[in-house]
């Protein structure tokens, strides 16, 4: 079958692709720049945002040294919830509210610079939560206009999440994930030192790096831009708007690292060499899905999280049973990829060539099962649970798997391929366990 991603136009389908990015600084020891990059965006009292653990480390000292030099005054919120909740973005909104900040700074992973974003936007344009959620969970309004400077600053590598205009919250009424999706959000300045890593958990080093390696093959295979309906007006061109040639280039160079450097990076958590690799690829991944979109694996990630029983990994906060974001995409990948090969077989085996796999005159109609094959591997060297029932959950829970994610439109459209709940069920259904 051909590749339906050779970008020719197609009867109604887009014509044009945008690119937006954070303005990037990466490099070892960037962490300590951030006091002159608050001064030089006119910041004299910052909300400086990070989470309890965070809060007690070296990092965080670092950061205030940096802000104090610079003369910057800091109102200090160290309360965010690992995988955030509505409640835990309304704390810091609250917060934000009362700070008298002029900007952001937000210290540590995907769930402290997804909070930071949310504070930032509460308190900038005070609303109901749902208002600027994703339809059709929520009010879908468009956000009236720019937020406070926020300067990222990525302990995890990584959500990819200082590069990109989305904020991912667990809505506790609905058991299921969802976002808020918006050029307006993304960070002003990311500053990615590769040294705030050193101290990472290996359970958490373990599930971020598979989420950087679902960030780099989503939208690889996502339906291209040119076959996306165009927009309405240039101006609500979507950010997910399907595979394109900019995010294809920064998903190779990142599917090429992490088929070098993650079984090294996983395997020990001290290899700092690794780790600046796996750093740098979630920066391209990061880059390449904020201008592409996600597709399936994230989308069903959203119940796999929001359903979670009594699942408490090593590595993470032990008050709340969790189910970590890179863990809940990654049991979904090899069951999806199976199923996505049929629309571009030659980017599946792309895609598992560049992560290590030997393809061994694999052809066209063994593209799902030769990445979905490499995938398990990877799973197992991280010593990521095998599947859905590695998580806790069993064939009694498909229905309520598949109606908390059917929703998710942004990411289960940006699919390759049609997926109607009969098919979504199956998804989940394949996912039970790959080993
Ligand atoms: N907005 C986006 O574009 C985007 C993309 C992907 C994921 N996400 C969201 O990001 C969240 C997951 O973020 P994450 O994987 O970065 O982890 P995290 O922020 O949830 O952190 C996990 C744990 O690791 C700890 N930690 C983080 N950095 C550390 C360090 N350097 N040293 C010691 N401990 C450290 C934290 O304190 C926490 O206990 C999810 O809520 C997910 O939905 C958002
Ligand atoms: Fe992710």
């Amino acid at each position: 079958m051909a590749c339906c991603h050779d970008y020719a136009p197609s009867g109604g389908g887009d014509t044009a692709f945008s690119i937006d990015s954070s303005s990037i600084t990466f490099g070892r020891g960037v962490l300590a720049e951030v006091g002159d990059h608050a001064r030089a965006l006119g910041i004299g009292r910052i909300a400086l945002i990070t989470d309890p653990r965070l809060a007690r480390s070296e990092h965080l000292g670092i950061a205030l040294g940096s802000l104090a030099a610079a003369g910057v005054d800091v109102a200090l919120y160290d309360a965010v919830r690992v995988e955030p909740t509505d409640e835990s973005f309304l704390a810091a909104s609250l917060f934000a509210t009362e700070s008298a900040a002029d900007g952001f700074l937000s210290l540590g992973g995907g769930s402290v610079m997804d909070t930071t974003k949310a504070a930032n936007l509460y308190s900038t344009h005070p609303a109901e939560l749902l208002t600027y959620v994703d339809a059709p969970i929520g009010g879908g309004q468009p956000i009236p206009g720019p937020l406070k400077p926020h300067i990222a600053c990525p302990t995890t590598a990584g959500t990819g999440s200082e590069c990109t205009g989305i904020a991912i919250f667990d809505l506790l009424a609905m058991k299921s994930k969802t976002g808020i999706v918006s050029r307006h959000l993304r960070p002003t300045r990311a500053l990615i030192d590769p040294n705030a890593t050193a101290t990472l958990p290996e359970g958490v080093l373990a599930a971020s790096a598979l989420d950087v390696l679902s960030h780099a093959l989503e939208p690889y295979t996502a339906r291209p831009y040119s076959r996306r309906e165009a927009p309405q007006r240039p101006s609500l061109r979507p950010m997910s708007q399907g595979a394109n040639p900019w995010s294809d280039l920064g998903c190779r160079e990142a599917l090429t690292i992490l088929g070098r450097y993650f079984e090294r990076a996983v395997s020990d958590a001290n290899d700092d060499e690794a780790r600046e690799q796996l750093m740098w690829a979630a920066t391209l991944a990061g880059i390449a899905f904020g201008n592409a979109g996600c597709h399936a694996p994230h989308g069903m990630s959203y119940s796999v999280s929001g359903l979670v029983r009594d699942f408490r990994p090593a590595g993470y906060p032990e008050e709340a049973p969790i189910i970590p974001h890179g863990m809940s995409v990654i049991v979904n990948a090899p069951s999806v990829f199976r199923f996505t090969a049929a629309a571009c077989p030659d980017r599946h085996l792309s895609g598992a060539e560049w992560l290590g796999a030997d393809l061994g005159g694999a052809g066209e109609e063994d593209a799902g099962e030769v990445l979905a094959g490499r995938l398990m591997e990877l799973m197992r060297v991280a010593r990521i649970p095998n599947g859905l029932s590695g998580v806790g959950y069993t064939q009694e829970d498909l229905r309520a798997l598949t109606e908390g994610a059917f929703p998710q439109r942004r990411l289960l459209a940006n699919a390759p391929l049609e997926i109607d709940r009969d098919r979504l069920s199956e998804l989940y259904r394949s996912a039970m366990s790959y080993w």
